[in-house]
């Protein structure tokens, strides 16, 4: 996810879980209403919401569409479990916690001509904005990538339609991206959602377009080990130091120590714990913001971040 404004804080709704469908093999659909039933304020294509699961997990899902919020979840084998959990043990009707949406992958709904990429679930994010720009009328190319036609979401929605190009096959058959990527006119505004090596490819594909119009979205991480040193941190509105040990993150701690702080993703990829740093010399291991983006920001992502100084002064 990468975005230019610091995320506004993050305020929790209550709903219910109107329905659960099925999307495609290993994936289902959640669909969110308000309690009372009454419209949810529309989301913009592209924006996410953190769903705080009962087992205490709090996970990012971006939004297939902008009310009710329907989110599309696949089942991660090797998630941390917040998959699992809805797919094993979320039923209709239950109430949730989630947050209002925000939007750390924004479409510019004026660009002249659009190129979508999407792997497997990246597409959720993808299709929200191929329905927008479609229905502006605006010029707009998908292309999705998933494993089979069983494995892809929207396949009755998107076979056939304008500018939607389907691929199957694992990973590497995705070779014909750079081709794609290469066709498509300097002013393009391009947009890439999907696992890590289709964003690797993504970024050696555009390496020579204009940074400007490149815009991605990863919805995993590799797992980050936390930082190896310890640093002490202090918050600003208390003066309370924090010792952060070797081997734990900053989030953990001010957890362990009572301090209401918001968080989603716990991997650097969501935005949500993004701190204002006061003094001190972060070292960023955030995969959110882009390194000139923290230097102009002045934050910090205090779920993986480490320190390069002895101490830091956070905005807490
Ligand atoms: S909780 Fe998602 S970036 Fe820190």
């Amino acid at each position: 996810m990468a975005s230019t404004e610091t995320p506004a804080p993050v305020q929790k709704l209550p709903v219910r879980l109107h329905s659960i469908s099925y999307a495609a093999t290993d994936a289902l659909l959640f669909e969110f209403r308000a309690l009372d039933g009454t419209d949810l304020a529309p989301a913009e294509p592209g924006a996410h919401i953190d769903v705080h699961l009962p087992n205490g997990l709090i996970r990012p899902y971006s939004l297939v569409s902008s009310s009710p919020y329907v989110i599309a979840v696949k089942r991660e084998a090797a998630g941390r479990g917040g998959s699992a959990w809805l797919h094993d043990h979320a039923r209709v009707g239950s109430l949730f916690e989630i947050s209002a949406p925000r939007n750390a992958f924004p479409l510019d709904e004026r660009a002249a001509a659009t190129l979508l990429l999407a792997g497997g679930i990246g597409i959720t994010p993808i299709s929200a904005m191929y329905r927008r720009l479609t229905e502006l009328g605006r010029q707009v190319e998908l292309h999705y990538w998933s494993r089979s036609p069983a494995h892809a979401l929207f396949l009755a929605e998107f076979e056939g339609a304008p500018g939607v190009t389907l691929h199957y096959g694992d990973a590497p058959s995705r070779g014909n991206l750079a081709a794609i990527v290469a066709a498509a006119a300097p002013e393009t505004e391009l947009y890439c959602c999907g696992p890590d090596r289709m964003l690797a490819e993504f970024a050696a594909a555009t390496a020579n377009r204009d940074p400007a119009r490149l815009h991605t979205e990863r919805f995993s991480a590799p797992e980050l080990a936390p930082p190896t040193e310890g640093f002490t941190v202090t918050l600003a509105r208390t003066g309370i130091d924090l010792a952060i040990e070797p081997g734990r993150t900053i989030l953990e701690t001010l957890i362990d120590a009572g301090i209401d702080i918001t968080y989603s993703c716990e991997q650097g990829i969501c935005g949500a714990c993004e701190t204002k740093v006061m003094d001190g010399s972060p070292l960023h291991r955030d995969s959110f913001r882009k390194p000139e983006e923290h230097e102009r920001l002045g934050t910090v992502m205090v779920c993986c971040a480490g320190s390069k100084s002895a101490r830091l002064v956070l905005e807490l």
